[in-house]
């Protein structure tokens, strides 16, 4: 089983940005932790804060890999090129946002990739990685 988490603009930024919306572990210490818990899966990380960079990613894991766990932060709620990318891979793709964008401003209610991701883990904070991990693991 191979998974990769790709997250997208400012997430490089988690234990120090906005802690009071996203918490105060940064995600090189959760991902340790999963890698931990998980050994007998392949995960991989991978973190742009640019859009090309986060389409190149999914081209490159989106044949060959089992799952893809993204958080593409702003670009949610404008990439049509991301949503794009995940439309031409054959990987499935499960969207994770660490806070609940639902209770947050309107231009975070409406996502471009939520209709061509397999589903959503929206507001469970960090722990929403690891439960789309297990739904790719069952
Ligand atoms: C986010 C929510 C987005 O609206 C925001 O731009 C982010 C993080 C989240 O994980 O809650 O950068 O994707």
């Amino acid at each position: 089983m191979k998974i990769i988490i790709i997250n997208g603009p400012n997430l490089n930024l988690l234990g120090k940005r906005e802690p009071h919306i996203y918490g105060r572990q940064s995600f090189e210490e959760y991902f340790l932790k999963l890698q931990e818990d998980y050994p007998h899966i392949i995960l991989h990380y991978f973190q742009s804060n640019s859009e090309g960079k986060i389409i190149d990613k999914l081209h490159e894991v989106g044949f060959s890999y089992d799952g893809v766990i993204l958080n593409a932060g702003a670009y949610t709620h404008t990439s049509i090129a991301i949503a794009d990318a995940i439309a031409a891979i054959r990987t499935p793709v499960i969207e994770v946002h660490i806070s609940n964008v639902y209770e947050r401003e309107a231009f975070r209610h409406h996502s471009y990739l939520s209709p061509v991701c397999q589903g959503l883990v929206v507001g469970l904070g960090l722990k929403g990685y690891e439960l789309a991990i297990r739904f790719f693991l069952e």
